[in-house]
């Protein structure tokens, strides 16, 4: 027997409802505010990982599943879909249709991370991408976007955090301050760190190892120049007058390189270990970065699985998907092709019909009926179709009457609703 690749899922089954609940609640709060939708392949050249994420980052260091093509080219399934949308924003010229531009995006991405609840190698993400605003502005409707879409599906037990990391210009003076700081504990700190130290000393706040070391490390908001500082504060204000609750978390860097300025996430109370259920944050040089022109920028991405998890640790109810609403059973040679037209005229009036398609009697159909959690089972039977009728069953009270042929749907119909 063949195994599914670790870390990865087979989604089907009851679980499809919090998929499709998910997903459908992602596109009508990008819809409103008036985002597009953008589909990228899910692999890419390496090289624009390694570029838009960051050579020192954990997922281009360790994480990436990256292989060479029959062409000799590498390529990477994509870990994430900010890079994608970006070299898709320069590749297209969508430049030329004005700025700012709001694409969204929904889809499977690929880290080789080590597997467990909440936690996987192939994983997907709701992501929103705001590409042309240096404003504030921009920053405050992203936060409170992502938080209308996690109450919109109904979640209460979350918090979300924010910072600011600064520009090059700021983050200059800290990242000294934070050398200065980590000089004389090398000799203590994990393999990891001791070469973040030397290639991009900031990504030693990543650290999951020494984290007494990072609690005590210099805070890059005591640091910020003053642009930074009232942007944040900026930020900050219109999220206030917005009531939209967050704490500020000034050790907050985010694990990818592209960021400056305001950067967030959000952990939800119920996820244990992976409590990220979201996270992104400003990104005003990756544009350029990936060959375009300077363009400030910013988005989050979701992480579907964690939020799922989330929905059902809160016990939010979540809508059955309609479909086996009627299961039409039938019983002799000519009441198998009216039992097909039958099937096909409650389609018309978009009713969900499971058709037998299997030679069984009659008593078998009905447990497949019931298996299948039909609501209702209408019979096809030779001596009916005689006299014109069929027979209408509701599956979970037991009740059946005649129905004559020509009233079929209509009934079916109100027997669906009451
Ligand atoms: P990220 O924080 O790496 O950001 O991922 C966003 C979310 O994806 C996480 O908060 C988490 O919910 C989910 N996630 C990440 N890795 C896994 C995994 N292995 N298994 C399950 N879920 C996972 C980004 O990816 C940025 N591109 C977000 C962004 C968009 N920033 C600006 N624009």
């Amino acid at each position: 027997m063949y195994k599914r690749v670790k870390g990865t899922d087979d989604i089907y089954g009851e679980d499809m409802k919090y998929w499709y609940f998910v997903e459908d609640v992602a596109r009508e709060t990008a819809r409103l505010y008036g985002y597009s939708e953008i589909r990228t392949p899910i692999f890419e050249r390496t090289e624009l990982f390694v570029r838009g994420v960051g050579e020192d980052t954990d997922i281009v260091q360790k994480e990436m599943y990256t292989f060479e093509d029959k062409g000799n080219r590498s390529i990477t399934l994509r870990p994430e879909g900010t890079a994608p949308t970006i070299r898709a924003f320069v590749e297209n010229s969508m430049l030329a249709t004005g700025l700012p531009k709001r694409l969204f995006y929904i889809g499977p991405m690929f880290r080789y991370e080590r597997p467990q609840s909440g936690r996987q190698r192939q994983f997907h993400q709701f992501g929103v991408e705001l590409i042309g605003s240096p404003s504030s502005l921009a920053d405050a409707e992203a936060i409170v976007l992502a938080d209308r879409f996690l109450k919109n599906l109904g979640l209460v037990d979350y918090t979300i955090k924010i910072n600011s990391i600064g520009c090059e210009k700021c983050r200059g003076e800290y990242k000294k301050a934070l050398k200065k700081y980590y000089e004389n504990k090398l000799d203590k700190v994990c393999d990891d760190c001791k070469r973040r130290y030397e290639t991009n000393v900031l990504r030693l706040l990543d650290c999951k190892v020494d984290v007494e070391y990072v609690k005590g490390a210099p805070k890059i908001t005591d640091y910020l120049c003053d642009d930074c500082k009232s942007h944040y504060l900026e930020t900050k204000e219109i999220l206030d007058d917005l009531e939209i609750k967050y704490e500020e978390d000034p050790l907050l860097v985010r694990g990818l390189d592209y960021y400056n300025r305001v950067v967030f996430e959000i952990h939800h109370g119920k996820l244990g270990a992976q409590s990220a259920v979201g996270g992104g944050g400003r990104y005003d040089n990756l544009i350029k970065e990936l060959g375009g022109p300077k363009t400030p920028s910013l988005g989050f991405a979701m992480g579907i699985e964690r939020l799922i998890i989330a929905i059902k640790e809160e016990n939010i109810p979540v809508d059955d998907v309609k479909n086996n609403e009627v299961y039409v059973a039938h019983l002799g040679e000519r009441a198998r092709v009216e039992a097909i037209k039958i099937s096909e005229e409650l389609r018309d009036s978009d009713i969900s019909v499971v058709f037998n398609t299997m030679e069984r009697g009659l008593s078998a159909q009905l447990k497949h009926a019931a298996r299948l959690k039909c609501k209702l089972c209408i019979i096809v039977g030779e001596n009916e179709l005689e006299r014109n009728i069929v027979i209408l069953r509701n599956m979970e009270t037991g009740e059946q009457i005649e129905i004559e042929r020509d009233y079929i749907v209509g009934t079916t119909k109100e027997w669906i609703e009451k």
